[in-house]
């Protein structure tokens, strides 16, 4: 029988324990610590951070640690508003967003905190996005019109611009593409949910004048067939969306031109 296990350097390995002294509500955070400036393997840090000090939310926990525990923890985050899409990473084994995860919401033993998973690591909680940008690079992802431009904005009705609700609040965290497990084994070539999405959101925008173009393009068998319905991305998207039913619809799209 094949036997697995893992490279040596790939081993998490106990980290550092930071007590909180004199804590009047102490909660324990168990956080992946790697960094690509020696040879150690990855650890897990232990911080227990006094709750009667600080913000309700994972991220004003992991900010607190930063600024008064441990500045050497690394992580991304901007708007602290569930907007900009940076501090998403994986809390208590699920892809959220660290601003808008409470902590009370984090169950009742230490919460762990890991990067988004299956992606290349710069240090900490930071992921490396430079191949998932270029994916959403690749699907071309503004207005793409030959009709002369009109004097003032191309209009839509209602109707047509409802067609963009579910779909323009996608703030490109990740969460979903990095919790689908085709994208985990075929990430390379598989344009994964949230690009998905994206796509979609372009094919179905009334004033686009390429959609023709934008289905060819995704007819490949790895970039958009690899979805296979497992819904992982519409359950953890932190903004409610459906990702799964954004994919469904363009493979919709694409048997109804061939006349199915
Ligand atoms: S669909 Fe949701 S989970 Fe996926 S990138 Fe957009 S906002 Fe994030
Ligand atoms: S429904 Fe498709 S995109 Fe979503 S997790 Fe499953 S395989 Fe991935
Ligand atoms: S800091 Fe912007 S989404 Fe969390």
């Amino acid at each position: 029988m094949a036997e697995f296990s893992l490279p040596k350097n790939s081993k998490v390995q106990q980290g550092k324990h930071y007590p909180a002294s004199g804590a009047k509500k102490p909660r324990t955070f168990r956080i992946y610590r790697w960094s690509p400036d020696d040879e150690k393997n990855p650890r897990i840090d232990t911080y227990e951070v006094d709750l009667a000090a600080c913000g309700p939310m994972v991220l004003d926990a992991l900010l607190k640690i930063k600024n008064e525990i441990d500045p050497t923890l690394s992580l991304r985050r901007s708007c602290r508003e569930g907007i900009c899409g940076s501090c998403a990473m994986n809390i208590d084994g699920t892809n959220t967003l660290a601003c808008t995860c409470a902590i009370d919401d984090c169950g009742s033993g230490d919460v762990k905190i890991y990067p988004l998973p299956h992606m290349p690591v710069v240090k900490d909680l930071v992921p490396d996005l430079t191949h998932f940008y270029a994916q959403f690079a690749s699907i071309k992802p503004w207005l793409r019109t030959q009709s002369p431009a009109p004097a003032r904005e191309r209009l839509q009705s209602v109707e047509e611009r409802r067609k963009l609700d579910g779909l323009y609040e996608c703030i490109l965290c990740a969460c979903c593409t990095t919790s689908c497990p085709s994208y985990w084994w075929n990430g390379d070539k598989y344009l994964g949910p949230a690009i998905l999405l994206q796509a979609y959101r372009w094919i179905v925008d009334s004033r686009d004048e390429d959609t023709g173009t934008r289905l060819d393009d995704l007819e490949d068998p790895f970039k958009l067939y690899r979805c296979h319905t497992i819904m992982n991305c519409t359950r953890t998207c932190p903004k409610g969306l459906n990702p799964a039913k954004a994919i469904a619809e363009i493979k919709k799209l694409m048997l109804e031109r061939r006349g199915a």
